[in-house]
């Protein structure tokens, strides 16, 4: 059966296990959260790619077949080294969220949200302006979103929470954008304040989602699965303690985590 390896800073790659799973349920999955380090959103591209290389060394150890890289900032910045290093396929979130956005635009207008990491890196902007290179592209960070999410401050009739949404994505209404691709993993979390400040003529991209269905394409057709009948193996590790991983990570994964264990990444 394959195994695929999926690592994000920590406990917002969930959203991407959680689209995975229910995309293939039957899927051998090892999660990596690299709690010990997290955030990745703030951190230079080159501290970033360093994190990302050990992650996926731990990773590779384990005998994956493909690797997902959840963490939006390291697959906007460390992909090509990622690519380089590791013998099996790399997938990263950034290229299937902009091919869902070029999908579902009609005016070529373009919002993209995320870390400050991922949106400084320009790979949104790249990577859709490759798709369609008419497009107008708005690109923000939104930084407080992150905390927002793990704190779990989702409520739309929560005055803080509102003013933070509306705030951040004033520049974005003003721009007359009709898609709008939640480039991080956290927002899928406040994809419903998000939908209603926005309103209902901007679709939202989730790149999750679209990872997700990347992941069915390159799979789904070989016979290295289970039947979907069948739950695949699932394993989490992470670098810190388990304890605040597993408290947040029930929630962002819908559902129990079951054990986590802590890896030392000495040696990687
Ligand atoms: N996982 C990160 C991302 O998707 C968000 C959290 C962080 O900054 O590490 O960009």
């Amino acid at each position: 059966m394959a195994r695929i390896g999926i690592f994000d800073s920590g406990v917002g790659g969930l959203t991407v296990q959680r689209a995975l799973l229910e995309a293939l349920p039957g899927a051998d999955t090892v999660y990596l959260g690299d709690t010990a380090r997290v955030p990745y959103g703030t951190k230079s591209a080159a501290t970033v790619t360093q994190y990302s290389l050990r992650n996926a060394r731990v990773l590779e150890a384990c005998g994956i077949d493909l690797l997902v890289v959840a963490c939006n900032t390291a697959s906007a910045v460390a992909l090509p080294a990622l690519r380089q290093a590791l013998p099996v396929p790399v997938l990263g979130v950034v290229e299937p969220g902009a091919r869902a956005a070029v999908r579902a635009t009609s005016s070529g207008r373009i919002g993209v949200i995320g870390t400050a990491g991922t949106i400084g890196s320009g790979a949104y902007q790249a990577a859709l302006k490759a798709l369609r290179p008419d497009a107008v592209v708005v690109a923000r960070a939104c930084p407080l979103f992150v905390p927002l999410a793990e704190e779990g401050w989702t409520d739309p009739d929560d005055e803080v929470v509102r003013g933070v949404v509306r705030r951040y994505l004033a520049p974005l209404q003003a721009e007359r954008i009709d898609t709008l691709v939640l480039g991080c993993t956290h927002y899928p979390i406040l994809k419903g304040i998000i939908a209603e400040v926005m309103g209902t003529d901007v679709m939202l991209v989730d790149s999750a989602e679209e990872t997700a269905r990347t992941v069915t394409e390159i799979l789904g057709s070989s016979n290295l699965l289970r039947p979907a009948s069948e739950k695949g193996n699932r394993h989490y590790f992470v670098t810190d303690v388990p304890a605040g991983f597993i408290r947040v990570g029930n929630r962002f994964l819908g559902g129990k985590l079951g054990d986590v264990h802590q890896v030392s990444l000495e040696g990687y």
